[in-house]
């Protein structure tokens, strides 16, 4: 039987992104553009240059790399929006523009105070003006799975008549069921008349848990594209899961005729960066890369899977990037096979991150008796996130019991030797440090969240924290790891005041870390 290829779309460095607490920095979202290069995605939608000047460097920035994925922008139907784009990504051989309008009574009715025949009218426009600039171009009616379906065979028609290339369905508020969403794929394939010329495309919002069946029973229905992020990462609950959906085409590509180019054995690898990078980890029972998704308890699985692999396992974990053994190198280890490592785990490192990582290694190989590829994982988001000073944290000491308040005392270094000694006391040993940091580097940050997860298992588990703080009314998220959990909060909070420094010391901003400018947008 002929498998047909699916376009995966990869959005999560623009609806991925407006989810709240999710957004990156210029190098934060390069990083992530290389990691979705590297697995093969056919499309990278890179942000949304309107929303700000920050968002507009960061397309241009991966654009400029390019990589092979087509890069693509998002723009609302108006020649601004729509300029911005194109002088984004015209730097990649091969870029899109993408523009959108909502077409659905609710949104037509308070939102766009718009009649349904202006709609038409600005989505032709901005399609016919997007297409003078690029010969790819996608248009998306937002909320598709709302709207009546005549008035959206009407809105197709006229977007591919304008020169669409692709044309998108988006179930926006995640409302759509599979069969309802089957019969509508159905109803355009027999009321728009030039259908068969563009590729058709789903995209799903997870809010009843089904973005990913949603876009299934799409591409069943005659879709050739998913638009899809890393964990499932976007608005309220998120997008359709890029890993979970891939791995189900792939695994059932028997019955649905389909697969896509992803390279699978990079999934996991990714879905770690996008976790360490967002902050946003996901749940251990997640689908394709929680870390019980290939993990057998119950003796009578297990029994079985001694017998013959199949019996419970319908997918191998090194067919997504989990390795098959995850106790790995010791003190002993040396260089070549800390590097092979690295790789093997789908990380891509220059000369110089690769000398830092594997020093980091050496450090935690003399503190840590077992070293798993969660160690390593931690490492390579340590050294990606700390790029360079001004401060670095020399040492750590806290004093801390339940009926005392805790005390921090630490050293600094600043870039040209200067030392500096604080201490600073509070009710808990973290925000003793954190006080101590803010006195010695002179940037008061306000803390907004705090989440620490373990790298890896066993008592002497590196501690993973990312926390997201506010200054100058912008927000900022770092992150840091140790086998003490207060230094890792203090080097993840020294990370942050370290980007506002050096930030500010260029006079100029890095990225907008808030994507609060996007949500006021859509
Ligand atoms: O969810 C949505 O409708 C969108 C569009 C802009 C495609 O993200
Ligand atoms: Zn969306």
């Amino acid at each position: 039987m002929a498998i047909e290829r699916i376009k995966i779309f990869d959005t999560t460095l623009r609806d991925g992104e407006q989810a709240p607490g999710c957004s990156m920095t210029l190098r934060e979202k390069l990083r992530i553009a290389k990691a979705l290069s590297d697995l093969n995605v056919d499309i990278i939608e890179a942000g949304f240059p309107a929303a700000s000047p920050g968002d507009f460097e960061a397309v241009k920035a991966i654009a400029d790399e390019n990589r092979g994925p087509t890069i693509c922008g998002l723009a609302r139907c108006n020649a601004e929006d729509i300029e911005k784009v194109h002088a984004a990504v015209k730097g990649a051989e091969s870029h899109r523009i993408h523009v959108f309008v909502a077409t659905s009574a609710i949104h037509r009715e308070y939102k766009l105070k718009m009649a349904k025949e202006e709609i038409i009218k600005s989505a032709v426009g901005a399609i016919r003006m997007a297409k003078e600039l690029c010969d790819d171009v996608e248009f998306s009616p937002e909320d598709a799975s709302r709207t009546e379906l005549g008035y959206l065979a009407e809105v197709v028609s006229a977007a591919i008549e304008a020169g669409a290339t692709t044309v998108n369905i988006p179930d926006t508020v995640g409302y759509t069921v599979p069969a309802e969403f089957d019969k509508l794929f159905g109803y355009l394939h027999e009321h728009v008349d030039r259908i068969d010329d563009i590729t058709l495309s789903v995209h799903c919002h997870n809010d009843l848990g089904m973005a990913v069946a949603n876009s299934l029973a799409a591409v069943s229905a005659g879709a050739r594209q998913i638009e899809c992020t890393i964990n499932g990462i976007g608005e309220r609950a998120g997008n359709c899961s890029l890993e979970e959906v891939v791995m189900a085409l792939h695994t059932r590509n028997e019955f649905f005729g389909l697969d896509t180019a992803i390279e699978t054995t990079h999934l996991y690898p990714t879905s770690r960066l996008v976790a360490g990078i967002t902050g946003m980890q996901t749940p251990r029972n997640k689908a394709v890369v929680g870390e019980n998704a290939f993990a057998h308890e119950a003796g009578i699985h297990q029994h079985g899977m001694l017998q013959n692999r199949s019996t419970y396992e319908i997918m191998r974990p090194e067919d997504v990037g989990i390795s098959k053994s995850s106790l790995v190198l010791g003190k002993h280890s040396g260089r070549h096979a800390f590097r092979d490592r690295v790789s093997d785990l789908g990380f891509d490192l220059d000369e110089f991150e690769t000398n830092r990582a594997f020093q980091e290694f050496k450090k935690l190989a003399d503190k840590k008796k077992d070293m798993y590829d969660g160690d390593i994982e931690a490492i390579i988001m340590n050294v990606g996130n700390s790029a360079s000073g001004p401060w670095v944290l020399k040492t750590l000491q806290i004093i801390s019991g339940t009926d005392q308040n805790a005390t921090a005392t630490l050293r600094l270094i600043g870039e040209n030797g200067i030392v500096k000694d604080e201490a600073a006391t509070a009710d808990g040993p973290v925000e003793a440090a954190f006080k101590a940091l803010e006195q010695a580097t002179g940037i008061n940050l306000v803390l907004k969240n705090f989440e620490l997860h373990s790298a890896t298992v066993g008592d002497d588990a590196q501690g993973e924290a990312t926390v997201t703080v506010e200054y100058n009314e912008q927000s900022y998220r770092g992150h840091g790891a140790s086998t003490d959990i207060v230094e890792a909060a203090s080097r993840a909070y020294l990370e942050v005041t370290n980007r506002i420094l050096r930030r500010r010391d260029r006079g100029l901003d890095d990225a907008p870390d808030d994507s609060s400018i996007n949500q006021a947008l859509i």
